[in-house]
């Protein structure tokens, strides 16, 4: 079957530094595909061209089949490809649910009044998952960092047709109770069709969540496999100890 992401030779350079290079990756639809490397190695970089931040220095983005290299990142997410960022974006003086729903009605398509219930409801449903249902009335501010962070996850789950989600250190920073609610999330929508790209430096969160990894050092690629076998292999083991020598 055909790849719901590809990447080929992707390339990115700042000025004289290849923060990307030559990068090849395939994701199948309905992976929840891990993606490792050292501090700097080019993931976030990669999901910054992947979600149309950053347009490629050369190489090119396949999304079902097509190339979307060079789109702007709100075409892509209207075409049901969306990424997170590490920093939750959220408005703090407006409530749990009205972060929620205004993920939704920032879409200009959608007619806010004819719609109102139905996002509302599918915003209950979301909030319950993420077991921030008891806080939906409550201004965002006064979250956790780690609710901050899982509420900004579940809110992607607002807009239509989502079917790539691209994490960038979800877990970060957040405590093993809210860890564990991602993780139910991540899995929860994985068996409802989404398909994921898990970027973390927490090693056991990757192995448990991900059949599959790719680990990344110098913009390249430089093992992919299940996590036994690359966190066997002489070059990943070199490249996490490499920086450390
Ligand atoms: N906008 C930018 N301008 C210049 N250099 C950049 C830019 N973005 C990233 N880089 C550089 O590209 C390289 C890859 O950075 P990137 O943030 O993609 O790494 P990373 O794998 O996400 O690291 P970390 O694990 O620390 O998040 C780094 O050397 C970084 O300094
Ligand atoms: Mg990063």
């Amino acid at each position: 079957m055909e790849p719901i992401i590809e990447t080929r030779n992707l390339t990115r350079r700042f000025g004289g530094l290849v923060a990307v290079n030559e990068m090849n990756l395939a994701i199948e639809r309905g992976e929840v595909r891990g993606l490792i490397g050292p501090n700097g190695s080019g993931k976030t970089t990669l999901i910054n061209l992947i979600s149309g931040v950053y347009e490629p220095t050369s190489g090119d983005v396949l999304f079902n089949g097509k190339s979307i290299a060079g789109w702007s990142p709100n075409r892509i997410a209207n075409y049901g490809l969306l990424r997170s960022f590490q920093v939750p974006r959220l408005f703090g003086s407006m409530s749990v649910m009205e972060n929620m729903l205004i993920a939704r009605f920032a879409d200009f398509r959608l007619d806010y009044r004819k719609d109102y219930d139905g996002a509302t409801e599918k915003a209950q449903q979301l909030l319950e998952m993420a077991e921030l249902d008891p806080l939906r009335d409550k201004p965002a501010k006064i979250l956790s960092g780690g609710q901050k962070a899982l509420l900004q996850i579940v809110r992607g789950f607002m807009v239509d047709n989502i079917s790539v989600y691209l994490l960038d250190e979800p877990f970060a920073g957040v405590n093993v109770v809210v860890k564990e609610t991602i993780m139910k999330v991540i899995e929860q929508m994985r068996q409802a069709g989404v398909t994921f790209l898990l970027v973390s430096h927490e090693m056991a969160s990757v192995r448990r969540m991900c059949s599959r990894v790719t680990v990344m050092a110098q913009g390249a690629r430089i093992a992919e496999g299940s996590m036994e076998e690359v966190a066997a292999n002489p070059q990943v083991i070199d490249a996490y100890l490499g920086g450390k020598k």
